[in-house]
């Protein structure tokens, strides 16, 4: 419980620029600040705050609110971790009272968890910094390493007293005193039962290296022997918890964030001792996986900081092998990855004691490679003239690539490695496309049907207008979503927006905005609906993750149940560039890419447009027939003839300003199909 004058001083120390400012980088404009919003990917900045108010809003999400709103959106925090959160930054200390068995039952595990935690984490550095054994053999053995005490502190490390056998534990029992159950030391893994009830210390001995979340909250920790004993784990470690999920966890990211965002780059190395070297050494960006290998959840995460990052590993083949497994990972989340292979025998933190901050950083822009030629160059090597083995390098690349969410990237990786590999690329895109279905195959459980090519025959009777083709014309769509939705499109702004800049001497604007953004944007403003009810879900969920800040990958598909997992199979894989199939089946002319891609898919919009006025009219001539040869299936034939009349010429309007809308160039690019199905 945060006593309620604690939360009215956390309240007014809250100064909400401050607070979204560790987030959003923020521009003064006017009396508010603007910034991009976080909740989506904008290319434009619609996100305010109104520091006199003390509110954001975010016009792109529609979010807003205050900072706690803001950290519970953006940091996905409760109420009272917010709290906590501000406490923190603004230095205000919270006096937790005596908790009553009573309360400690009350709470939910995680805050219980969280708070014997945070406690734990104290009594360990007071343990290290105040006891004799803490400063003889904790901090002598840290300080032997070379960390200095502003990097002993930054980490909050600590260090856990030995008990002779049999007794109980240090902590254990400093903890029982001070109100924490039995219940919470054990779930958190601090302390162990003995046979006889009595517990002991699971760290005992160990130098304490406290992991916390990514607001600072203490949520697990890694514990170091100082023993030689080759029987005796050099690190112990919390096991999982509802506070500690050891796939989520990051060792440094706290302290590490700022510099990635600064960076725009993060730099994962394996152990706890890494990251506190390389920091000291004035290399910040830079976190650890903490004992596990890294996760996907790791990498969104980081995501959420830089797209992009470079892993540092040992050069012992062990370390090359999770080298090759990481960058899977990463690359399956569309961050771009760049390994570096240290020299033998160092390890980051030997490294960077001894090169220094200038020199680790020359390095590291020397020797970072991108993957695929680190992979190439790792198995080159071993493959040599093997004909078997040469296969196997050719399929782990690709496996590599086909990770790749994004279909442009995709495309440069292939045609890179078919130089380095001396292969055609189209060998190694067909490589791909069996890679992507087979797959696709394996995760839905079953063999995808193979679709049948859409029928594409002339407009027939008019209760079969827009039927037909509107599926195709919904794929069509969907493909160019699915290909092509990262691409950014550069738009033109409409001549009154640009006088305002002009007067205002901005910069004149132009707008970036992803094919994504701008095909669902003008899908809603042209209010069309998609029909086919698969293709209806994959945009839906389109937009859902794109609100989130993640453009979704084929790995979304194929995990969506069979029916989606086939449309997309179909729209992901047989085609992998604009320039063959479709662009010759629709007569599209390139000039540059943008334009290419912006004809394509107004097109595609301006087709389904089309389609679904014809549909329409269709439906409207279908009742004027029917009520010419029966008008008793209307009230008042006369007046229901007029209206339909009325109703036939909008729809025709519809169809002349639809042309407008999209210019005239789109008109040369429609196909006969859809010249002959104007009506006269
Ligand atoms: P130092 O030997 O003190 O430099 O530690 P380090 O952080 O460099 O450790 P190392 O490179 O040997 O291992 C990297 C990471 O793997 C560590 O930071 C731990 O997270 C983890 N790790 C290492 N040894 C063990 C172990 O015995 N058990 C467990 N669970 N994890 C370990
Ligand atoms: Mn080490």
């Amino acid at each position: 419980m945060i006593p309620k004058d604690t939360v009215d001083a956390i309240l007014q120390a809250t100064v909400i620029e401050e607070v979204v400012g560790e987030f959003v980088q923020l521009k003064k404009s006017g009396t508010s600040m603007r910034g991009m919003s976080p909740f989506t990917n904008e290319k434009t900045p619609s996100f305010y705050v109104v520091p006199g108010k003390g509110i954001f809003k975010d016009f792109s999400s529609g979010k807003g609110g205050s900072a706690i709103t803001f950290l519970m959106e953006h940091e996905k925090l409760s109420y009272p971790e917010a709290l906590r959160w501000l406490a923190r930054k603004y230095g205000i200390e919270i006096e937790e009272r005596k908790l009553t068995p009573e309360e400690l039952e009350e709470q939910t595990e995680r805050e219980s968890l969280s708070n014997l935690s945070a406690w734990a984490q104290k009594w360990f550095s007071e343990q290290l910094h105040e006891t004799g054994e803490g400063k003889s053999v904790g901090l002598g053995y840290l300080r032997s390493r070379g960390f200095t005490d502003e990097t002993i502190e930054g980490f909050a490390i600590g260090y856990c007293p030995e008990r002779p056998w049999g007794e109980e534990g240090a902590l254990a029992q400093a903890a029982r005193q001070a109100g924490y159950k039995d219940k919470w030391l054990l779930a958190s893994g601090l302390c162990k039962e003995r046979e006889d009830g009595s517990l002991y210390d699971f760290y005992r001995g160990r130098v304490i290296f406290p992991i916390r979340d990514v607001t600072g909250r203490f949520i697990g920790f890694g514990g170091r022997t100082l023993k030689t004993d080759k029987k005796v784990p050099k690190y112990v470690n919390s096991p999982e918890s509802p506070l500690y999920d050891k796939s989520r966890a990051l060792y440094g990211i706290h302290l590490a964030r700022n510099a990635v965002v600064r960076e725009d780059r993060a730099i994962l190395v394996e152990g706890y001792t890494d990251v506190m070297a390389m920091r000291q050494a004035g290399v910040e960006h830079v976190v650890a996986s903490s004992g596990t290998a890294l996760t996907a959840l790791q990498v969104r995460l980081l995501r959420r900081f830089s797209k992009r990052m470079t892993m540092l590993f040992d050069g012992d083949p062990a370390g090359l092998r999770a080298a090759i497994r990481g960058v899977d990972i990463v690359l399956a989340e569309g961050v771009d990855v760049k390994v570096a292979v240290l020299p033998d025998g160092e390890d980051p933190d030997t490294f960077a004691k001894r090169l220094g901050r200038d020199a680790l950083i020359e390095w590291l822009n020397e020797h970072s490679r991108d993957f695929i030629r680190f992979k190439i160059d790792l198995l080159d090597a071993e493959a040599a003239d093997d004909p078997i083995k040469r296969t196997e390098l050719v399929r782990s690349v690709i496996q590599s690539i086909s990770h790749v969410p994004d279909e442009l990237k995709r495309t440069v990786y292939i045609q890179e490695s078919a130089g380095r590999l001396g292969m055609q690329a189209d060998d190694l895109l067909a490589e791909l496309a069996r890679q992507a279905r087979g797959r696709m195959e394996q995760e839905a459980k079953a063999p995808l049907p193979v679709l049948q090519p859409e029928i594409t025959g002339p407009v027939g009777r008019p209760n079969l207008v827009g039927r037909v083709g509107r599926k195709g014309r919904e794929q069509d769509l969907l493909r160019l979503l699915l290909q092509y939705g990262r691409q950014k499109l550069t738009l033109d702004l409409p001549d009154d927006v640009v006088e305002e800049a002009a007067e205002s001497q901005e910069e004149t604007p132009q707008i970036e905005v992803t094919l994504a953004e701008f095909l669902l944007h003008e899908l809603d403003t042209l209010g069309l609906s998609i029909r086919h009810p698969v293709v209806d879900q994959v945009v839906q969920t389109y937009r859902d993750q794109m609100m989130e800040g993640h453009i979704p990958g084929p790995e979304t598909w194929s995990t969506a149940g069979p029916e989606v997992a086939a449309i997309t199979a179909d729209v992901l894989v047989t085609e992998f560039s604009l320039s063959d199939n479709w662009l010759n089946r629709h007569n599209i002319v390139p000039e540059t890419e943008d334009k290419l891609l912006m004809q394509a898919l107004q097109g595609a919009l301006y087709r389904l447009m089309l389609d679904e006025a014809r549909w329409d009219g269709a439906r409207i001539m279908r009742r004027l027939e029917e009520l010419a040869e029966d008008p008793s299936t209307s009230e008042d034939p006369m007046a229901e003839e007029r209206d339909l009349l009325k109703r036939k010429i909008t729809v025709s309007e519809r169809v002349s300003r639809l042309a407008s809308h999209f210019g005239s160039t789109i008109l040369h690019t429609l196909s006969d199909e859809d010249a002959s199905g104007k009506r006269h």
